[in-house]
């Protein structure tokens, strides 16, 4: 049986209304934006231009002088008509284990926390450090420092104490908030005393005034007296109303930490009025949102895809939308669609990691359970094999749901490129075509000339501004420019390489830099070969990734020892705690291989190529090895990684 490649609605009519749509909103985008803009976001003044500012000179700012506040269009807009609906559905550890939030009550609580903030001194420009578990407060205090001008710093609850500390210090975070403990997955994870260990570190030291700790669990905790505070207590004591503050279109809205190829992780700072617009329309368009629609997204807070598809694009839509305390295999592999058939799910959202690893246990389990409620079904992260995307498609989506492959990154705010579900016809392992306002093209990765035609492939860029672009790295816009603007100047790159097939649609074949993707976390190698190099054992490191069939790529790290330490296994767990303890849990090797030397030129450089097609077991095609200084070491690391695999 020939497997089908192309998966069409019958919806020529309006599959030509997008192609129509989208030229122009790539021909005429101030037009276009400024119409969106006005219709889809209440603002308390409106911009007297739509954009300025380009790619050469990463200057683009979006709707000058326009007045509006984010927290504002997520729900106190909603308040009058749909005060009663449900706005957060939050589903616990324990399956069952259920809490809706309606409108009206996202706003007092916001409120009460905003006041909270503004009672200890936080205010409009300041930076708030967020480690927090997926509990309903993550939402609520990110809506919370909108509401005043405070720009949040979330971190994922799974970083830590080392990479929590780098990150307080980089922004100068003086507000801190943490619950005293997280569950997930059965476990419980003592969040503040990560916490404290972070504030202690020597690069943060001193920088927290307060940290704000709710109580998830009512577990014991360290506490520093005149720093730390009870978040639940000093909320309940507020007035349940605090005032909007006027925000610029281009105040800053948040900052999110995010990898790169070289140095510590950046700091991608999004702004008020482009993010906020971004997080609506691709929200609504991705993933056909109506009123009534209960939204699933099951991603972390801590990503972008939590920040722009659990938090700000849903509510900013009016839907409810679902906060994931857990993981999908607690208490068994049928979490997921035990709570689509409780909830009726209308989206669920998700990544290719988890839909493999879901796969792995047959289709009897989501068959037991009622699937109907779903309309669309995403993925996010990483490319999908067209494996997994046809169990997705026939066994949870039963052949009646569109399958969106979205396309976006951290610095993108939201979707560029991915499918309109009942619009845009499918192709199992391709994110289709680019979003309104995003004009993508193929470069040729030498020249970085655009490659014309059809049946090309080299790196992917985008032409023109669009409002959710990143607006600079915190601190550092040199950076910013080096990393996104100079590469291909004129255009914006984001670092993945792609194939522009036949019929035009876009096939990403993952990144063209030195950044891993491990189950859809953005993992930097210099990040992962630092925290090797600072232990005293460690001479020299290469991470490097290699296919891994969960999670789509695993980190092989390759490490020369230094004088009188020996391989060992427990030298090897030692290595492997060093990264998790430097950046978190979630980007722990999968193998590490101790020798005495590692492929270099002659003058130095390590070969990572060849490290690369060794972890990848692709030893048949290794190329020119004659320039290596040493060739006799490629057998040697060939015959240690087939010993571990
Ligand atoms: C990188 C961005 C976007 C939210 C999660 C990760 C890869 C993301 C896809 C997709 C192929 C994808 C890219 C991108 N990526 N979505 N649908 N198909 N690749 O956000 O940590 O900023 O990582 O994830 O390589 O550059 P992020």
């Amino acid at each position: 049986m020939t497997l089908k490649e192309v998966y069409a609605p019958n919806t020529d009519s309006r599959f030509d209304a997008y192609k129509a749509e989208h030229q122009r909103s790539i021909t005429d985008p101030t037009s276009y934006w400024g119409e969106a803009a006005l219709d889809s976001l209440s603002w308390f003044s409106p911009f007297d231009t739509v954009s300025q500012g380009s790619f050469i000179h990463g200057d683009v700012a979006w709707f000058i002088n326009g007045k509006l506040n984010t927290c504002y269009n997520c729900v106190d807009r909603h308040v009058e008509e749909k005060g009663d609906q449900v706005a957060i559905l939050w589903e616990g550890d324990e399956p069952g284990d259920v809490k809706e939030v309606t409108y009206s009550d996202l706003l007092r609580r916001v409120c009460q926390v905003a006041n909270a903030m503004k009672s200890q001194g936080v205010k409009k420009g300041d930076a708030v450090t967020v480690y927090l578990p997926m509990m309903v407060e993550v939402a609520v205090v990110m809506l919370a420092c909108a509401r005043i001008g405070a720009v949040h710093s979330v971190i994922f609850a799974g970083f830590s104490a080392d990479a929590i500390a780098e990150r307080i210090a980089a922004s100068g975070s003086k507000w801190y908030f943490t619950s005293d403990e997280g569950k997930r997955g059965g476990k419980t994870i003592p969040l503040k005393n990560i916490s404290d260990n972070a504030m202690n570190k020597d690069v943060a030291k001193g920088i927290v005034e307060k940290c704000f700790v709710f109580k998830r669990t009512g577990g014991e905790t360290g506490w520093t007296e005149g720093r730390d505070v009870w978040m639940d207590d000093l909320a309940a004591e507020q007035r349940p109303y605090c005032p909007c503050e006027v925000m610029d279109s281009e105040d800053p809205l948040f900052i999110l930490y995010t990898s790169g190829s070289t140095g510590r992780p950046k700091g991608v700072l999004h702004t008020t009025g482009g993010y906020t617009l971004w997080s609506h329309v691709t929200a609504k368009n991705s993933f056909d949102l109506k009123e009534g629609d209960k939204f699933a997204c099951v991603a972390d807070a801590g990503w972008i895809t939590g920040h722009t598809y659990i938090v700000y694009g849903p509510l900013s839509n009016g839907v409810t939308t679902f906060m994931f305390e857990s993981t999908p295999m607690y208490p068994d592999v049928g979490r997921y669609w035990d709570m689509v058939q409780r909830h009726k799910f209308t989206q669920f959202y998700t990544a290719p990691t988890a839909i493999r690893s879901l796969m792995r246990f047959g289709d009897d389990e989501p068959n037991r359970y009622d699937l109907s409620s779903l309309r669309v079904l995403g993925t996010v992260g990483e490319p999908i094999n067209p494996e997994a995307w046809r169990w997705y498609y026939e066994v949870i989506g039963k052949e009646k749901c569109s399958v969106v492959d979205t396309y976006f990154q951290t610095e993108t705010a939201g979707h560029v490129i991915g499918n309109l579900p009942g619009v845009t016809p499918m192709k199992p392992g391709s994110c289709t075509l680019p979003h309104f306002g995003v004009e993508t093209v193929v470069l040729d990765a030498q020249t970085g000339k655009e490659i014309e035609g059809n049946d090309v492939s080299g790196v992917l860029a985008i032409k023109q501004p669009w409002p959710g672009i990143t607006r600079t790295c915190l601190g550092d816009h040199e950076r910013y420019l080096n990393v996104y603007m100079k590469p291909y100047p004129g255009y914006y790159f984001p670092g993945d390489g792609v194939t522009r097939d036949k019929d035009g649609y876009i096939w990403i074949t993952g990144r063209v830099d030195d950044v891993l993707n491990v189950s859809g976390h953005r993992i930097g190698t210099a990040e992962v070969e630092s925290a090797l190099v600072a232990h005293p054992a460690v001479a020299q490191a290469a991470a490097i990734g290699f296919p891994h069939d969960i999670k789509g790529q695993g980190i092989c790290c390759y490490t020369t020892l230094t004088n009188g330490y020996e391989e060992s296994e427990d030298l090897i767990k030692e290595l492997r705690n060093a990264v998790r303890t430097s950046i978190g849990p979630f980007a722990t090797p999968d193998m590490i291989i101790p020798s005495s030397s590692l492929p270099m030129t002659r003058s130095g450089k390590i070969m990572r190529r060849i490290l690369r097609k060794i972890a990848s077991g692709e030893t048949d095609s290794l190329g020119d090895i004659t320039t290596l200084g040493d060739p006799s070491i490629v057998q040697v690391l060939i015959d240690k990684v087939e010993g571990m695999t």
